[in-house]
């Protein structure tokens, strides 16, 4: 039995308490993260179906007590050399988060207060919006055209922040860098693209990353992930790129040590261990065919993916199919939003879990 107790929420203190909390938070709704359960087959949140490099489970072993004892480099700079030295960078144009999402809040913290605009295509990565509410600013959300072609006008709603996930968090489609390009001159504000999936995209000898075009375009903030082709969702790593000029003043916003000692060494192993992340990379695009092979018997459709996961056009059923196949412990992602009702996100997984999926979907037809 759980021994957690629920508060009875009835202190005579709460409600004045509450009173004092800013009228943003109280108005906003919560960040629904993927369910995070043990004992099933997780194919609902884009993590890495196998595990990290041995040379990173080697440094986790390596970690004395003191990476516990001492606080860690706030900078976190021997990671940012390695990121520089891997993206073609200058060490003062990267920066490291606990995870893309703190790069995320960095941004929002220093581009944002009440009252300021955002404009994402839609839809897109969840977290976003919270964000904007965090800080009291509005969100625009413009929807994606017919085939998951980038809505025309984001440059014009006048927004300070433009943010597109490319490739798309649901969609897994992929915008051509030539388009961003396109929108970051257009735009008269900051441009953040992220590219959370987009080694999966690079693996199969897509021209997918706008990293490479980080110096002609001033305005631009490029986000990258230990969460998905790394491996390392759980260590909580992401790094931000940009001119030295933001990145100077982004560092002034961040949480003080916010990546941990830990982190900081994995992330570094990780760097370091490219043919592992190639493997990585190659094997997950191997079984993406697979899965895509399996389901093609169902006779459904999905956007040509360019990452770790399909966005699969079920019809009606989706939400009965999402809630059966969960209490058989396979989880994926279903979202009861009109513009996704008919929609599961299955991530790419081993090919055991492809087999059980198309099993029990079998099962279930
Ligand atoms: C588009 C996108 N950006 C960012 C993230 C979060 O990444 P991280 O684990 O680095 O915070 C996700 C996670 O699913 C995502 O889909």
């Amino acid at each position: 039995m759980s021994s957690i107790k629920p508060s009875t929420g009835n202190h005579p203190l709460n409600a004045s308490a509450s009173r004092h909390l800013r009228a943003e938070v109280v108005a906003m709704s919560a960040y629904t993260p993927g369910e995070q359960v043990l004992d099933c087959i997780k194919l609902n949140t884009n993590e890495c179906a196998w595990g990290p490099s041995p040379a990173v489970l080697e440094a986790l072993r390596s970690c004395g007590a003191d990476a516990l004892r001492l606080y860690p480099d706030p900078l976190s700079r021997r990671l940012r050399e390695l990121s520089a030295e891997r993206y073609q960078v200058a060490y003062d144009e990267v920066l490291a988060g606990n995870g893309s999402d703190d790069c995320l809040t960095m941004i929002y913290r220093a581009f944002l207060g009440a009252g300021d605009l955002v404009a994402t295509p839609s839809p897109t990565y969840g977290l976003y919006d919270t964000l904007a509410s965090i800080q009291g600013s509005a969100i625009e959300h413009l929807d994606y055209l017919p085939d998951w072609q980038l809505p025309r006008n984001l440059a014009r709603v006048g927004s300070k922040l433009v943010i597109v996930a490319n490739p798309n968090n649901p969609s897994a489609t992929l915008t051509p860098v030539s388009e961003l390009r396109r929108l970051a001159d257009a735009h008269d504000g900051i441009l953040v693209v992220d590219e959370a999936y987009v080694d999966f995209a690079l693996g199969a000898g897509l021209d997918a990353s706008l990293l490479p075009h980080l110096h002609q375009h001033p305005n631009l903030i490029v986000l990258r992930t230990f969460s998905k082709s790394y491996s390392l969702a759980g260590a909580r790593l992401g790094l931000l790129f940009a001119h030295r000029d933001l990145v100077g003043q982004l560092l002034k916003v961040k949480d003080s040590y916010n990546v941990n000692a830990l982190t900081q060494a994995l992330g570094c192993a990780a760097i370091g261990d490219r043919d592992y992340h190639r493997e990585l990379v190659a094997r997950t695009l191997s079984e993406r065919q697979r899965l895509e092979q399996s389901l093609k018997r169902f006779g459904w459709s999905w956007p040509a993916s360019a990452a770790n996961f399909l966005l699969v056009e079920v019809g009606a059923r989706a939400g009965e199919l999402y809630r059966a196949l969960k209490a058989r412990k396979v989880l994926v992602r279903w979202w009861d939003r009109p513009e996704l009702a008919t929609k599961l996100r299955i991530t790419v997984g081993r090919s055991e879990h492809t087999e059980q999926l198309v099993r029990l979907l079998e099962e279930l037809r």
